[in-house]
């Protein structure tokens, strides 16, 4: 099949090389000009195990191209895909903008019918106004072919994506009741990934649009509850670890996203549950749960500098911090609404010296952070894991990248001035801890 995905970024990107990879030939086209340049070259601006390959791959043998527009396709694409981003604009609803940008893209170029489908998260209801813009576009080139609309919402987790892509749980396509062709070509484009189709389910396209919502807010609920548990269990004198893996067990709860922590981030549980809670106070709806999640997970945030400062005082001019794991996720370099984030804006006002190291987001650090906290030397970002732990007072892991699972802890005692771990991930064995003599803080332990 012939395909156009708009976006290159990591939903685009996966889809675009996935898709490729199946044997379809695919266009991926982004605005970002720089991006599209290195993509030709095989250069791929993201971090995700697996792509890089898979994109080289398929550049190579033809199936995958690069373009600034979709003016350049020579064929006509049978479906297009939308991957543009849809973050928080200012009052937290999702900027569709981006959206809306490419709908008109497509309205200004479509020569024939076509299924354009959307896997960008976006408001319930929004694929009415892409309809409705790309139809005017149309009716300004006075063309009067038709096109069907579908909403596809993406499922995908970073830093296991292409897995995620290859081998979905459930594939959901929202459509009208009268889109047969566009309902061929979906299933037609589906199948061969999930091989049976019970697996894909036909909704509604405002129905397919909330289940992306839903299942971003749930997953949101399931770790804001652990986080909250966590800390009654500190306060209790009770191991929230223990107390995981007693309910974990329980076949109706499950172990996914019950591991406590120092919150979620990620370009997508934070700005999903803040665009679904302003998607409810337009319909006068007070979402009670969906705001407590957000609540649970903004304080969570603050737990482990809370916790350094309740150890070292207030002012830590003097203290030196070590910080492993910066990214939002292991296996990812996106940064976007990290943890980390929020611990280093706390260490940095409250004076701290901090090294902090991440195994591939270091780079993204060192573009996207802001210039002040670089002020007066108190921030350094190092390019070896042990570097970060130079006479420091205390380590704090942030992100639970594997390198970081069995630490060299002889090694540590010689770097640091004094041993204490913050575990924000709770990664280590508080016995093991106090074999090795390291004073130990986890989360909910
Ligand atoms: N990142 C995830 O894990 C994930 C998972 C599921 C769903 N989603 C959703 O998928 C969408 C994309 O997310 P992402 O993380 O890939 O975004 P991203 O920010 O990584 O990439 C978006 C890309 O779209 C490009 N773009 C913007 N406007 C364009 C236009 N008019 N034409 C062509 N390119 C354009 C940007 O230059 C950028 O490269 C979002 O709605 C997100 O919520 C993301």
């Amino acid at each position: 099949m012939n395909i156009a995905v708009i976006g290159a970024g990591y939903v685009g990107l996966v889809t675009a090389g996935c898709f490729a990879e199946l044997g379809n030939h695919v266009v991926c086209i982004d605005t970002d000009s720089n991006k599209i340049n290195d993509l030709k070259k095989g250069m791929v601006p993201i971090f995700e195990p697996g792509l890089a390959t898979l994109i080289q791959s398929n550049l190579l043998n033809g199936r995958l191209q690069f373009m600034h527009s979709l003016v350049a396709l020579k064929v006509h694409p049978q479906i297009i895909f939308i991957a543009v981003g849809t973050p928080s604009d200012i009052e937290g609803s999702a900027d569709t903008q981006y959206v809306l940008q490419a709908a008109k893209n497509i309205g200004e170029y479509l020569q024939q019918y076509c299924v354009i489908v959307d896997k960008s998260t976006v408001p319930v209801g929004l694929s009415q106004q892409l309809t409705a813009v790309i139809q005017a576009e149309l009716n300004k080139r006075q063309q009067t072919f038709c096109f069907d609309t579908v909403s596809n919402p993406e499922f995908l987790r970073q830093g296991a994506a292409i897995d995620d892509f290859m081998r979905p749980d459930r594939i959901i396509i929202g459509m009208g009741l009268n889109s047969i062709i566009a309902k061929e070509r979906m299933l037609e484009l589906y199948l061969p990934i999930v091989r049976h189709p019970e697996k894909i389910y036909f909704m509604s396209i405002k129905d397919a649009e909330m289940t992306k919502y839903a299942a971003n807010a749930i997953l949101a609920t399931k770790i804001s509850f652990m986080n909250e548990i966590a800390v009654l269990c500190e306060q209790m004198g009770v191991d929230v670890e223990n107390v995981r893996m007693g309910i974990g067990s329980d076949s109706r709860i499950g172990n996914a996203f019950i591991y406590p922590g120092c919150g979620y981030g990620g370009s997508c549980f934070p700005k999903d549950v803040q665009a679904l809670i302003k998607m409810a106070e337009t319909y006068d709806f007070d979402p009670l749960i969906l705001r407590a999640v957000q609540k649970r997970n903004q304080l969570q945030k603050q737990f482990l500098a809370e916790k350094i400062i309740d150890l070292f005082g207030h002012d830590l001019s003097n203290i030196t911090i070590g910080v492993w794991g910066l990214a939002f996720k292991p296996e990812t370099d996106d940064l976007r609404e990290a943890s980390s984030l929020v611990l280093l804006e706390n260490l940095l006002a409250h004076k701290a010296h901090i090294q902090a190291y991440d195994p591939v987001a270091i780079q993204k650090a060192r573009q996207s952070f802001p210039p002040s906290w670089f002020n007066a030397d108190r921030l350094q970002l190092v390019d070896q894991q042990y570097d970060a732990l130079q006479n420091a007072d205390a380590l704090v892991l942030v992100t639970e990248w594997k390198p970081f699972c069995y630490p060299d802890f002889k090694r540590m005692k010689t770097l640091m001035r004094r041993h204490i771990i913050f575990d924000g991930r709770n990664q280590y064995d508080p016995l093991q801890m106090k074999k090795v003599k390291f004073k130990y803080y986890g989360i909910g332990r």
